[in-house]
């Protein structure tokens, strides 16, 4: 296994009693590179950032991280990475400066270094304000940030990010993407967990896309979305009646298959045209005196990548299935 290499992982297996979490995962994050590993509910996330970070251990396979063996070298292993698990981990009841001093401390920075690298993420991640409050009365979004703080204390070279973003409004999601460019751009090597298509497009060198502990998809954020079909013209009519026409004129712009969508008065067809495309229809659309709703490029959800790659939606999260069940 070469050095160039932050992560390698071959054929990683794990079971819980009947249930294979792992069934046989590959991956290899180069350093400097940002890897989301992207699936549903119960793909097998949590469980492959947990054997990497020597948390758990694997029934089969292998894998290095910072080229160290993570089964003969596990302490190696820790030393070079920053883990924020999906359920945060600081204290609520320290404020956020506490914790971050405390963990220096468990880090064996002494107790001075540790108040200075504490001042310095606390600024770097927008929390000086709120530096002497309790941190379970954060938001979510600073929580988050907290969290990365504390992953970050003893510098680590890789971080492994549990859903780092899952809960988070739009702002505070987009605040965090820019943490985490900055991380990159200092060189850092990440590996993400995420259910969000958007996010592994956003942050993401490549994607590996896994589902009931299979790897079913990997490339960068286009390739994938080649394969899956890519953007969609789409197009909300105020007037069903005209849906046909539109249907025409978007089939005619975007040079294949219109699907319409009688119930939603909507209309969507795959088009690489980007911007363009969406600016010959509107003109076309004013031309015609149709009134629309809505019209835009719709990006493929993660629930469009797993319909093309299985043939099947992306498996509903355990009480949404009891839900339908009922
Ligand atoms: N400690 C455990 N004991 C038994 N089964 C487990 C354990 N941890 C995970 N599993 C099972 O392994 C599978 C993968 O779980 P994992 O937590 O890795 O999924 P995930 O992709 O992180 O899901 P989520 O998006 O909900 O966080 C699931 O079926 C889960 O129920
Ligand atoms: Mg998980």
């Amino acid at each position: 296994m070469s050095s160039t290499k932050a992560i390698e992982a071959v054929g990683l297996v794990k079971r819980y009693g009947e249930k294979v979490a792992l069934g046989g995962v590959d991956l290899e994050v180069p350093r400097g590179s940002v890897c989301g590993l992207l699936g549903p509910n119960g793909a097998g996330k949590t469980t492959a950032v947990r054997v990497l970070a020597t948390l758990t251990e694997p029934d089969g396979g292998e894998a290095r991280v910072a080229g160290a063996d993570i089964r003969t070298d596990p302490v190696a292993v820790r030393r070079s990475i920053g883990l924020a698990a999906q359920d945060a981990t600081v204290d609520g009841l320290l404020t956020g400066r506490e914790n971050l001093v405390m963990i220096g401390e468990l880090h064996h920075l002494g107790r001075r270094r540790a108040r200075s690298r504490a001042d310095e993420l606390l600024e770097r991640f927008s929390l000086v304000d709120a530096a002497d409050r309790l941190a379970k009365d954060y938001s979510g979004g600073m929580r988050r940030r907290l969290d990365l703080a504390a992953t970050l204390v003893a510098e680590p070279q890789i971080l492994f990010l549990d859903e780092p973003t899952t809960g988070l409004d739009p702002r505070a999601r987009n605040e965090l993407w820019a943490v985490l460019d900055q991380l990159v751009a200092d060189g850092a090597t990440i590996l993400l967990t995420t259910q969000y298509l958007e996010e592994a497009d956003r942050l993401a060198d490549e994607i590996v896309v896994i589902d009931h502990g299979r790897v079913i998809a990997r490339g960068d954020a286009r390739s994938l979305k080649r394969e899956i079909g890519g953007d969609q013209l789409h197009v909300v009519c105020a007037d069903a009646d005209d849906l046909a026409r539109v249907a025409a004129m978007a089939e005619r712009i975007a040079g294949a298959p219109a699907k319409t969508d009688v119930t939603a008065r909507s209309v969507t067809a795959p088009t690489d045209g980007g911007a363009a495309a969406v600016a010959a229809l509107a003109s076309e659309l004013s031309r015609g005196g149709i009134e629309v709703e809505d019209l835009g490029l719709r990006q493929p959800t993660l629930d469009d990548v797993f319909l093309t790659l299985t043939g099947a939606p992306a498996e509903p999260a355990a009480d949404e299935a009891l839900e339908e069940a009922a």
